[in-house]
C-alpha cells in the first residue's frame, strides 16, 4: 500500500528547486555534482515543510525532462535520499518523503525550543521577549485575589471575563474608537483569534490575500484551514504597503479576508502610514472584502519621538469591514497566551460559535492577570520595559550584523521585533542548516513567503542581548560562510556558547 498523502507535481517541485538557488558561483565555492545539488535541494524543502512529510514526489522520468536534466541525476539524487532516510520508495506506488527517526524537525528555525534542549545554541527563532519582571508576578499575585468569586461559577467565557472584555473596550474608547464590550472577545492568543476568523470566513477553497511577506504562523494556520492564499507584494524596505497593488488585488481576486499587519509588520518591521491605512480600508470596502488588521506589534514602538499613527479599525469604527486583532503576547509576555478580537457585535457573536469547538474559552486567571495590569496601570510600565529591551536587543543585534556580514542589507525598522535581512545573495534556507551546525537557529525567508518565495532572505529577532547577539552575528558569519564555500554536512561541531 502506497505511503503518501499528497503528490508534489514535477513542475511545482522544479519551481521549489529554483527559488533555492542563491548559491554565489565564487572562488572558494566548490561546485556539487548535479544529483547531490538536486538531492540536498529536495532535503532542504522537506526539513523546512515546503515539500510535506509523506508527499509523493514525481517520477524520475518526469522530474528529470522538467529540470532538463538526465534521468540517471534524478536516480541518484533519489537513491542519496533514501540512503539518508528522507525517502521511501516502493515499486508500483512511487516514491514519498519522510523524516528520519530522530530527526527533531520537519521545519527549521520558527519553532521554539524548550530552554532546556538548547544546549549552547542561540535560538533566533522565536520573536517574543521574557516577561518583564517583576509585573508578571504581580499580576499573578492580583489575579489569584480577585479569582474567589470566579471560582463558584462554571468558569467557561467563551466570549471573555466580562471585566477584561470591558477593559479592552474602553482602551479603545480612550484612543479616540468608540468600543463597547460587545464589540470584543477574549482569544487563546492572536492565534485563537486569527483561527476563529479562519473558521468563520477563510474555510476551504476561499481566498486569504495575505502580505507577502507574513508572519510565518498565521501563513501556515490559513493553508491548513484549506485557504488558498493570495500574496501581494510588500514594497522594498520599510515602504511597506503599494497601494495601487493591494486595490488592484482586492479587485481582481476578490478575497473574503485580507491580513495585514500594520504596525511594526512581521517580518519586515514596516509601519503603515495614516494614509496607507485609509486606502486599504477603501480597497477592501470596495472589493467586498473583510480586512484583519493584527495589532499584536503595536505597541511595541521603539523610537520616543515616534508619532503612531491612528490605528486601521479608527478607519471604520463600526467594523463593517475591519477586524482588529490583539494580543499581550509581544507587549507583555506571550506565555500568557492573551488576545482579543475587536469586531461589529454580530460578527462577534459568530466568531464566539466559531471558537466554541476549538477551545471553549481561554483561561479565566490570565484573563484575570491581563484585566490586572490594564486595571492598574502596571501594563504601561511593564509594556515600557519590553520597548527597552527591544530597542538595546535591535541596537546590539544590527551593530553586530553590521560588522560581521557587512555584505548582508536590512532597513532599521523604529519598532517591533523583527529584523528582515537580504543574505547577500546566499539561501536563506542552507543558512539555516548550516546555521543549526554552527550552532545558531535561524528562520529562512521562505517560511514567511507563499510558494517558495524570499530564498535570499532570513528572519532575525530582537530577542537576545548584547554578547549573545555578538555571538550570533559571529555564527551566522560561520553559517555563512560554510554556504559560500559548499563544506558538506554534519562534521561540525556547535561552539560553545557562555554568556
Ligand atoms: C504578527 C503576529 N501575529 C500573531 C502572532 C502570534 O501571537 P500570539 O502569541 O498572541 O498567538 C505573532 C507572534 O510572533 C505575530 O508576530
Amino acid at each position: 500500500m502506497a505511503q503518501w498523502t499528497s503528490a508534489v507535481g514535477a513542475a511545482q517541485l522544479a519551481r521549489l528547486l529554483k527559488s533555492q538557488q542563491h548559491r554565489p558561483a565564487g572562488p572558494g565555492t566548490r561546485r556539487l555534482p548535479a544529483y547531490r545539488a538536486l538531492a540536498d535541494g529536495i532535503r532542504l524543502l522537506v526539513l523546512e515543510g515546503r515539500v510535506p512529510v509523506a508527499a509523493r514526489l514525481p517520477a524520475e522520468r518526469e522530474l528529470a525532462m522538467v529540470l532538463t536534466v538526465s534521468r540517471t541525476t534524478v536516480a541518484a539524487a533519489y537513491e542519496a535520499l533514501r540512503t539518508e532516510g528522507f525517502l521511501e520508495s516502493r515499486r508500483g506506488a512511487g516514491s514519498w518523503t519522510v523524516v528520519p527517526a530522530g530527526n527533531p524537525l520537519p521545519a527549521r528555525g520558527l519553532e521554539p525550543l524548550p530552554p532546556e534542549a538548547l544546549g549552547s545554541m542561540i535560538d533566533l527563532g522565536t520573536a517574543a521577549l521574557p516577561a518583564p519582571e517583576p509585573w508578571l508576578t504581580r499580576a499573578v499575585q492580583g489575579a489569584l485575589e480577585e479569582l474567589p468569586p470566579y471560582a463558584h461559577t462554571h468558569g467557561d467565557y467563551p466570549a471573555g471575563l466580562p471585566a477584561l472584555r470591558s477593559m479592552i473596550a474602553e482602551r479603545y474608547t480612550t484612543r479616540g474608537i468608540p468600543t463597547m464590550p460587545e464589540q470584543i472577545m477574549v482569544t487563546t492568543g492572536a492565534m485563537g483569534a486569527i483561527d476563529a476568523i479562519c473558521h468563520l470566513f477563510g474555510g476551504r477553497g476561499e481566498r486569504i490575500a495575505v502580505e507577502s511577506p507574513s508572519y510565518a504562523n498565521i501563513l501556515q494556520l490559513m493553508r491548513e484551514a484549506g485557504a488558498r492564499l493570495v500574496p501581494v507584494a510588500m514594497a522594498e524596505g520599510l515602504a511597506g504597503w503599494d497601494l495601487d497593488r493591494w486595490r488592484q488585488v482586492l479587485r481582481e481576486a476578490a478575497p473574503r479576508i485580507a491580513y495585514v499587519v500594520a504596525d511594526f509588520h512581521n517580518p519586515t518591521g514596516a509601519l503603515a502610514d495614516e494614509d496607507q491605512r485609509r486606502r486599504l480600508v477603501e480597497a477592501a470596502r470596495s472589493a467586498g472584502t473583510v480586512l484583519v488588521v493584527d495589532e499584536t506589534m503595536s505597541e511595541l514602538y521603539l523610537e520616543p519621538d515616534l508619532e503612531m499613527p491612528r490605528r486601521v479599525c479608527g478607519f471604520d469604527p463600526a467594523g463593517s469591514t475591519v477586524i482588529t486583532v490583539g494580543s499581550a503576547s509581544k507587549a507583555f509576555w506571550a506565555g500568557m497566551r492573551i488576545g482579543w478580537v475587536r469586531a461589529a457585535p454580530d460578527v462577534i457573536r459568530s466568531l464566539v460559535a466559531a471558537r466554541a469547538y476549538a477551545d471553549l474559552g481561554t483561561p479565566v486567571l490570565e484573563q484575570l492577570a491581563v484585566n490586572w495590569l490594564f486595571t492598574t496601570g502596571g501594563w504601561e510600565e511593564a509594556v515600557e520595559i519590553c520597548r527597552g529591551q527591544a530597542r538595546d536587543n535591535r541596537d546590539a543585534l544590527v551593530a553586530a550584523v553590521r560588522r560581521e556580514l557587512p555584505a548582508w542589507e536590512f532597513e532599521v525598522p523604529s519598532g517591533g521585533l523583527t529584523l528582515w535581512v537580504r543574505t547577500g545573495g546566499l539561501s536563506g534556507s542552507r543558512l539555516a542548516e548550516a546555521g543549526e551546525r554552527v550552532g545558531v537557529r535561524v528562520p529562512s525567508g521562505p517560511r514567511f513567503g507563499v510558494d517558495g518565495a524570499f530564498e535570499g532572505y532570513v528572519r532575525l529577532p530582537f530577542t537576545v542581548a548584547g554578547a549573545v547577539a555578538e555571538e550570533a552575528a559571529i555564527r551566522l558569519s560561520a553559517a555563512a560562510h560554510l554556504v559560500e564555500t559548499g563544506s558538506p554536512a554534519g562534521n561540525e561541531t556547535p561552539r560553545t556558547f557562555v554568556a
